[in-house]
C-alpha cells in the first residue's frame, strides 16, 4: 500500500470543488492506488455547506480516502500538503472581466502563499483555479520565499481543453489525433490559443480548417468561452475546469508525452521576460516541467502573446503591494 498524499483544496464547498473533490477521491488524478487525504479550506460562513461535502464524501465509502478534514484555517489545511489546489476565489459573474476580481481575490493569495511556505511539505506543487488566476500564482509565489516559483502554476488547461475540443469539431477529428496544440498567456480574453504548430492525424492543422475560420472564429471562441458558459449556464464552468485542474495535476505529477499549456514563471523564453505567470508550451515528467523551446513565431503570433503579455505586466502592477 503506498503512503497517502495530503491533498489541500480550498474553496471545497464551491462549484468546481462539488466535481474535483469527489474525482480525485475516484482517483481520477493520482491513480488508482494512490490513497489520498483530504484537506479542505472554507471561509467561515460556508463551513456548514462544506461539512455537507464532507458527509457526501464520507456516503461514497471511497476506497482511496484515508482521511478527510474541513477547516477554516489555511494553516491546517495546508500543513503537510503534497499537492495544494487553490480554487477559492470569488468567480466572476456576467459583464465581467477575470480581472475584474483581482481586488477581491488577490488578498485571499497572499495569505495561502504565506501559510504554503510555513506549513506545506517543502516539494509540494501548487496550482491556482481561482481567477485572475496567472497574477493570483504570482502572489502566492511571492509570498512562498522558501519555495521554488516553479513549484506554482496557474491553470490554463482548460483553455488547452476548449482549443481541442474546438480543433476537433471543426476539423472533423477526435482530440486525441490532435498534437502540438497550445495556448500562450493570461487565462483572459487576450490568450492566444496557438494552432499555427498543431498537426491533426499528422497534417498540419492549417492544412485542415481555413485560416480566417482560424483568426476569426477560433481564437475568440476560446478566449470567450468561458463568458459563454456564464451566459448560458448563469454561474461560471465548474465540471470542466475541475477536469482541467485534474488533467494537470495529474500531468505534472505523473508526466506526459503530449505538448500541454500551463502557466509558469516566465523565464526568458520566447521572449517573455520574468515578473508574470505565462502559459507556455511545456512538457512534464516525474513533478517537473519544462518549457518547449524553438517553435517559430510569425508576426501574427508574435503580436498576439505581446498583446496578453502586456495584459499581465498590468496586473502585475496592480498588485505590486502584494508581491515581495
Ligand atoms: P464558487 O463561488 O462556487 O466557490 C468558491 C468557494 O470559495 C466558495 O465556497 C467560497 O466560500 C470559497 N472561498 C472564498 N474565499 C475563500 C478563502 N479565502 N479560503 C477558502 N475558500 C474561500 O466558485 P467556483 O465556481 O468554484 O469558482 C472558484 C474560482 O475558480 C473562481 O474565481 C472562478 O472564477 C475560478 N475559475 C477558474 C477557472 C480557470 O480556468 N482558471 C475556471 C473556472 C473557474
Ligand atoms: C472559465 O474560463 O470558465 C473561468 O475562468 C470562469 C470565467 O470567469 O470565465
Amino acid at each position: 500500500m503506498k503512503q497517502p498524499v495530503r491533498v489541500a483544496i480550498t474553496g471545497g464547498a464551491g462549484q468546481i470543488s462539488y466535481s474535483l473533490i469527489f474525482r480525485i477521491a475516484a482517483g481520477d488524478m493520482l491513480g488508482p492506488d494512490q490513497p489520498v487525504i483530504l484537506q479542505l479550506l472554507e471561509i467561515p460562513p460556508a463551513l456548514d455547506a462544506l461539512n455537507g461535502v464532507m458527509m457526501e464524501v464520507t456516503d461514497c465509502a471511497f476506497p482511496l480516502v484515508h482521511g478527510l478534514f474541513g477547516t477554516d484555517k489555511p494553516e491546517e489545511a495546508f500543513a503537510d500538503a503534497d499537492i495544494c489546489l487553490l480554487v477559492g476565489a470569488k468567480p466572476r459573474g456576467q459583464g465581467m472581466e477575470r480581472s475584474d476580481l483581482l481586488k477581491a481575490n488577490a488578498d485571499i493569495f497572499s495569505v495561502q502563499g504565506k501559510a504554503i511556505n510555513d506549513k506545506a511539505a517543502p516539494d509540494a506543487r501548487v496550482l491556482v483555479v481561482g481567477n485572475p488566476a496567472n497574477t493570483n500564482a504570482l502572489i502566492a509565489l511571492s509570498n512562498a520565499p522558501d519555495m521554488a516559483p516553479t513549484q506554482f502554476s496557474a491553470m490554463m488547461r482548460l483553455d488547452h481543453n476548449r482549443s481541442l475540443g474546438q480543433l476537433a469539431l471543426k476539423a472533423d477529428s477526435h482530440v486525441t489525433d490532435i498534437d502540438n496544440l497550445f495556448v500562450w498567456g493570461n487565462h483572459s480574453s487576450t490568450q492566444f490559443p496557438d494552432i499555427q504548430h498543431a498537426l491533426v492525424g499528422g497534417t498540419p492543422a492549417l492544412e485542415c480548417v481555413d485560416r480566417d475560420w482560424y483568426e476569426q472564429s477560433f481564437i475568440p471562441i476560446v478566449q470567450k468561452r468561458g463568458a459563454a458558459i456564464i451566459d448560458a449556464r448563469g454561474a461560471s464552468s465548474a465540471a470542466s475546469a475541475a477536469s482541467a485542474a485534474i488533467d494537470q495535476m495529474r500531468d505534472w505529477i505523473q508526466g506526459s508525452q503530449s505538448i500541454l499549456s500551463m502557466a509558469v514563471p516566465a523565464d526568458g523564453s520566447y521572449g517573455i521576460e520574468p515578473g508574470i505567470m505565462f502559459s507556455f508550451p511545456v512538457q512534464c515528467r516525474d513533478g517537473e516541467y519544462e518549457i518547449v523551446q524553438g517553435f517559430e513565431l510569425d508576426d501574427f503570433a508574435r503580436s498576439k502573446i505581446n498583446e496578453t503579455e502586456k495584459e499581465l505586466r498590468s496586473e502585475r502592477e496592480a498588485v505590486a503591494h502584494l508581491l515581495s
